[in-house]
C-alpha cells in the first residue's frame, strides 16, 4: 500500500477533462490520458493503415502492427506467446460468449447428450452467467467460497449429488474481482481444477473473468500449469481507450473453441456454398479461426498507443495496485467512522470480512459498494445518491450492477422477493424503485483507478457526511430537515406533540422517552404501520471526524466539525425491532409474505397474540402521522 506522488504531478496535465470533477466509476471504465490520444492521433495522421486481410503496403502496415502489438498485450499479463494466444473481441462480454458457444457446439456434436456443464460463482457478473443459457438445464451457482472448494476437493454437495455426475465436458468460471463490491476471489482455483484427477474434473475447464480485477492489478499469467485455460478481458477498463477486450487462451486448451461452428470472413481458406457446403477453417493460429470479420484494427493500434503510455506513466501494475490499494483504505475506513448523531452508522457497506481486507491488494480491489441509511435505520434510495452526487460532480454508479448473484446474497433478497419487485415494476437500471420492503433493490458503488488521488476520496466523504449525516442540530430544526431533502424521498413525516417522542407510544408496547425533543420529527415511511420507528434513546454526538486526520480534504467546513472533539459516540444498534413497509405503493402490507429470516421483527405484533404476525393497520398512528406529497416526483417507491 503506498501513494504514487506522481500521479498529483500529471493528473491535470494527462487527465484534463477530470479537472474538477470526482470520477469515481473505473470499475465502468477508467479515463484515457491525453498522451495516448495524441500518439494515437499522430500515428493515425502520419501514416496509411489498410485492411489487414488485404495484400497492399498499407494492410501490410496494419497487419504487421495488429500482429505485434497481439504480443505486446500477451506480455501485459506476463503470458507467453509459446503458451498463449490472444483473440481480440468486442469486450470482455463477447470474449465470454465466444467460450459457452465452443462449448455448446462441442456439446452438440454428441447427439447422445448435446449438453455440457456449466458451474459459476454467485459473484459473477451477466454476461457471465448468461452462458449457463447454453448449457440446456446443465448448470449451477456455486452460492459461495466454501462450496466451490467443496467441489475442488471432490466432495458431494449438499444435495448428495455429485456435481456434473454424467461426465459431461464442463466450464466452470468466476470473476477474478467482483464488479459489484470489488472482492477478489481465489486465483489458485484454475490450477486446483487442473490437478483432479477424476474424469469428470478433467475434461472441465476454467474461464477467468478478469474484466474487473485486470484494471488495477497485475493478471499474472506467467504459469501456464496454473493460468486459466481462458482469460476474458476489456482493455478500456484498464486503459480508458481504446473499447475492445480479448479472450487469452491457453494453447494446450484451445482445440475446444476449435468446435465453434460458426465461420465469418476472414476465418476460413476456403468454402463451397454451391451445391455442397463444405470449408476449411484457418488453423495456422488460434486466433485466426476466432477472429470473425475485419479486426477493429484501428482500435488494437490504439491499444499499442495506450500499453505504452501507461507503461511510461505508471511504471507498472504493482504501482497502480499499491496505490488504488491505499485509497481504497482510506475510502473505506472514512465511510466506516461516518454516524449519525445517534450512533447509526451512514454507510452500510457491503463486504466479507472473513475473506477480503481493505489494503490487502490478493484478496481486496479499489471497489466499495455500499447504501446509506437515515438515522432511523431506513435506506436513501441508491438511484437518488447516484443523482444527487451527479449534481455536484461527483460521478459514481448505481443499481443492480450486472451482478445479480452478488446484490441477492449481500442484499439478502430472495428469489419470491425479486419476482414481486418484479411484477411492482422494479426493473434493473430504471431507478424507479429503489427500496422494497425496507430493502434496498441496488447499491452505491465507488470503485477508484489508477489515475485516483486522496482529493477524489476525501471530496467524496466530505459529500456522504455534508449530505447525508444527520447531526443532531439538524433533527431538531425542521428546516434543516427538509433541507437535508428528505421530504423529497416521498416519506412521510409525523409531527409528535410537544411532550416529544414519548407520545408517539404505539401499540406495540413501545414508548419513547425523550423529554428534550420538542418538535422533533419522526419519520415512517407507511401508514399502514400502527408502530413508528424502533424506539432509541435520543443521544447527543457529535462525529469523530476522520478529516482531522486527513490533511488534503475538500471541504473547509468539515474540519470546522472535526474540532467538536469525540463528546459521546453511543454504539450503534445491533438490530432493529421494527422496520417500516415501504412497499406501499406497489402492494398493500397485508399481502406482504412473511420469511422468518427476512421480514421478522419489522412489522408489530397483534397484541396479546404473538402467533399473529400480519401487519397491522395503524389506526392510532395515522392520528398522528401525517403523509406528505413527496416534492420530487418520485415514481413507484423511489426512495
Ligand atoms: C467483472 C466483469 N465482467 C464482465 C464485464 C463486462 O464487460 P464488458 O461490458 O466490457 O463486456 C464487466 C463490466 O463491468 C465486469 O466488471
Amino acid at each position: 500500500m503506498a501513494y504514487n506522488d506522481a500521479v498529483e504531478v500529471f493528473r491535470d496535465t494527462e487527465y484534463p477533462m477530470m479537472k474538477g470533477k470526482v470520477y469515481l466509476d473505473h470499475g465502468g471504465t477508467t479515463i484515457y490520458a491525453k498522451s495516448l490520444i495524441e500518439n494515437f492521433s499522430q500515428k493515425m495522421i502520419q501514416n496509411l493503415y489498410g485492411n489487414p486481410h488485404s495484400a497492399s503496403d498499407p494492410a501490410m502496415l496494419s497487419g504487421h502492427l495488429v500482429d505485434s502489438i497481439r504480443i505486446q498485450a500477451l506480455s501485459f499479463f506476463g503470458a507467453d506467446p509459446e503458451h498463449f494466444d490472444l483473440v481480440f473481441t468486442a469486450n470482455a462480454t463477447a470474449a465470454i460468449k465466444l467460450v459457452g458457444e465452443s462449448f455448446r457446439d462441442l456439446a452438440a456434436s454428441n447427439p447422445r447428450q448435446p449438453s455440457f456443464w456449466y458451474g459459476y460463482h454467485k459473484d459473477a457478473h451477466t454476461s457471465i452467467v448468461g452462458v449457463r443459457e447454453l448449457s440446456s438445464d446443465h448448470h449451477h451457482c456455486f452460492i459461495n467460497d466454501d462450496e466451490v472448494e467443496d467441489w475442488l476437493n471432490e466432495q458431494v454437495g449438499p444435495t448428495g449429488k455429485r456435481l456434473n455426475s454424467e461426465g459431461l465436458p464442463g466450464l466452470f468460471a468466476y470473476p477474478g474481482q467482483s464488479n459489484m463490491t470489488g472482492r477478489r476471489l481465489p486465483l489458485g482455483w484454475t490450477k486446483r481444477l487442473r490437478d483432479c484427477l477424476t474424469p469428470s474434473y478433467q475434461n472441465t475447464y476454467s474461464l477467468l473473468d478478469a474484466a474487473a480485477l485486470a484494471t488495477t492489478t497485475q493478471l499474472d499469467l506467467s504459469d501456464p500449469d496454473a493460468a486459466p485455460d481462458f482469460t476474458a478481458v476489456s482493455f478500456y477498463k484498464i486503459f480508458g481507450f481504446p473499447d475492445i477486450g480479448a479472450l487469452i487462451i491457453r494453447k494446450k486448451s484451445g482445440h475446444i473453441l476449435g468446435w465453434r461452428k460458426y465461420f465469418g470472413g476472414g476465418t476460413v481458406n476456403g468454402l463451397t456454398v454451391i451445391h455442397e457446403a463444405s470449408m476449411q477453417r484457418k488453423d495456422v493460429t488460434l486466433h485466426d479461426g476466432l477472429e470473425d470479420g475485419t479486426l477493429p484494427f484501428h482500435s488494437i493500434i490504439a491499444l499499442g498507443c495506450a500499453i505504452e503510455v501507461h507503461r511510461r506513466l505508471y511504471g507498472s501494475m504493482m504501482t497502480i495496485s499499491q496505490h488504488t490499494s491505499f485509497l481504497a483504505h482510506r475510502l473505506f475506513h472514512g465511510m466506516k467512522t461516518l454516524h449519525h448523531y445517534n450512533g447509526v452508522p451512514l454507510c452500510v457497506i457491503y463486504t466479507d470480512p472473513d475473506r477480503c481486507t481493505y489494503g490487502d491488494a490478493t484478496t481486496q480491489g479499489s471497489t466499495v459498494a455500499f447504501n446509506i441509511m437515515r438515522s432511523d435505520g431506513t435506506y436513501i434510495g441508491h438511484y437518488l445518491i447516484e443523482r444527487s452526487a451527479n449534481t455536484k460532480g461527483i460521478y459514481l454508479r448505481s443499481g443492480g450492477l450486472c451482478n445479480a448473484g452478488g446484490i441477492a446474497s449481500y442484499l439478502e433478497i430472495e428469489p419470491w422477493q425479486y419476482k414481486r419487485a418484479w411484477s411492482a415494476g422494479y426493473r434493473c437500471g430504471e431507478g424507479k424503485i429503489e427500496v422494497v420492503n425496507g430493502k434496498s433493490t441496488g447499491v452505491v458503488r465507488v470503485s477508484l483507478g489508477a489515475m485516483s488521488t486522496i482529493a477524489d476520496v476525501d471530496t467524496f466523504l466530505a459529500f456522504l457526511e455534508e449530505e447525508y449525516i444527520e447531526p443532531m442540530d439538524k433533527m431538531m430544526d425542521l428546516t434543516k430537515v427538509d433541507d437535508l431533502g428528505i421530504d423529497s424521498f416521498g416519506l412521510e413525516i409525523m409531527r409528535t406533540n410537544d411532550s416529544g417522542f414519548a407520545s408517539a407510544a404505539n401499540s406495540a408496547g413501545h414508548s419513547f422517552s425523550s423529554p428534550g425533543q420538542v418538535n422533533a420529527r419522526r419519520m415512517i415511511s407507511s401508514p399502514n404501520l400502527k408502530s413508528p420507528m424502533r424506539p432509541r434513546e435520543p443521544r447527543v454526538y457529535a462525529q469523530k471526524s476522520f478529516y482531522d486526520r486527513r490533511p488534503t480534504t475538500a471541504t473547509s467546513h468539515v474540519s470546522q466539525v472535526s474540532q467538536v472533539s469525540q463528546m459521546f459516540r453511543p454504539a450503534p444498534p445491533v438490530s432493529y425491532s421494527q422496520r417500516p413497509d415501504t412497499g406501499r405503493s406497489m402492494m398493500p402490507a397485508e399481502s406482504i409474505r412473511f420469511s422468518e429470516s427476512i421480514d421478522r421483527g419489522y412489522y408489530p405484533l397483534m397484541p396479546g397474540n404473538s402467533q399473529n404476525t400480519h401487519p397491522q393497520k395503524g389506526r392510532n398512528v395515522l392520528k398522528f402521522w401525517k403523509p406528505r406529497k413527496p416534492l420530487m416526483n418520485a415514481t413507484g417507491n423511489n426512495r
